[in-house]
């Protein structure tokens, strides 16, 4: 059966970090609250030269280099992000012009936080079809760009940064240990709209607005909609949570994974955190977590890893994939 197999990562994160005592200087927060709140100790922020382009460029030239793919085989990119270069063309498409390809498709995806289970779950089901065989998958954002900087409830919580990974087709190795994305599943329900958006869009306002929303709420619906799109994957895959190597979770706040991974049974130990150095990257932040486990040797071929999201729409997800 023809599958799509993740053959390399990458990832890229802006030089500039702002601490929690730095913020504490502009709010009335302290490193004690967003600590014991978040897990969040430090994030990256973007300097005036980056966008999101610029950053999911570097990720995805870096996750190409780890497959040892060319850049001329890449017949797909599909870039999830919340804070796009411009209203249009999609950042997909300067990603592919600053990389060199003329021809394939690109586009983004909007997400939010569960953009990047959503994009490579769409480039999954485009190699499944053969419709693409060497894909990008990139999450990059920029949030710093539309956080409300007086707001100390919001503007704590994300940082800048970008994760890629490439997606190829094959067979895998066959037997029960094959390799490539085993599942992959999306939801979204719009009733939630208010408890976590931005105040502004081309269409509504004509400004680009902030990030607003009522932490409390998106809380407790995050760790029950985690919680459900894990199961489901097991469920779909007949595994167990012991089964799995390891869980990549999207980084919004280290309380909600803790809380998440205790309802589902999974060993903490088994959990990649980014959160404390890279907040909430949003859409970058899953690939992030990815590609630090694989750069320091935790995730090792043969291991079954599980990607799970959930952000604002709300959407949420999950993706699982032997490496
Ligand atoms: N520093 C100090 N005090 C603060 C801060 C801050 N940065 N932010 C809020 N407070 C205050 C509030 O004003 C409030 O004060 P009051 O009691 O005098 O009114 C008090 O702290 C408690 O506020 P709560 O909002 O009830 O605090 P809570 O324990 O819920 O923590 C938090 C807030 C961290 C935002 C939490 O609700 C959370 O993490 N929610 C999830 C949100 C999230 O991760 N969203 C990301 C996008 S969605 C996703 O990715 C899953």
């Amino acid at each position: 059966m023809r599958r799509s197999i993740i053959t390399g990562c990458g990832a890229y994160l802006p030089e500039r970090t702002m601490s929690n005592d730095e913020l504490a200087r502009m709010v009335d927060t302290s490193d004690e609250w967003i600590t014991a709140r978040t897990g969040i100790k430090e994030r990256r922020i973007a300097g005036p030269d980056e966008t999101t382009s610029t950053l999911g460029l570097k990720a995805a030239e870096r996750a190409l280099a780890h497959a040892g793919a060319k850049v001329a085989d890449v017949d797909l990119i599909v870039l999830a992000t919340a804070t796009p270069d411009q209203t249009f063309p999609a950042t997909a498409c300067r990603v592919q012009s600053e990389l060199g390809l003329t021809s394939g498709a690109a586009f983004d995806i909007q997400a939010v936080c569960t953009g990047f289970i959503y994009a490579l779950a769409t480039a999954d089901n485009f190699i499944k079809a053969g419709q693409a065989d060497t894909a990008l998958v990139i999450g990059a954002e920029t949030f710093s760009r539309i956080l409300d900087w007086e707001d100390r409830g919001t503007c704590v919580l994300f940082g800048d940064g970008a994760g890629a990974i490439v997606l190829q087709a094959g067979k895998g190795r066959g037997g029960a240990e094959d390799r490539g994305v085993l599942s992959t599943h999306l939801h979204s329900d719009g009733r939630y709209e208010k408890l976590l958006y931005v105040d502004g869009g081309p269409s509504s306002t004509q400004t680009v607005g902030k990030l607003r929303m009522s932490g409390k709420e998106v809380f407790r619906h995050a760790v029950v909609n985690l919680s459900d799109a894990v199961s489901e994957a097991l469920a779909a895959t007949g595994l167990t949570p012991e089964d799995i190597d390891w869980v990549v979770p999207h980084q919004a706040n280290r309380r909600i994974i803790d809380a998440t991974a205790r309802k589902l049974n999974i060993d903490p130990d088994r959990v990649v955190l980014t959160v404390d150095r890279h907040g909430n990257t949003s859409a970058a932040s899953v690939p992030l977590a990815l590609n630090e486990a694989v750069s320091d040797g935790r995730i090792q071929p043969g291991h079954l890893v599980l990607m799970e999201a959930m952000g604002g729409g709300f959407t949420w997800g999950s993706a699982l994939a032997r490496w």
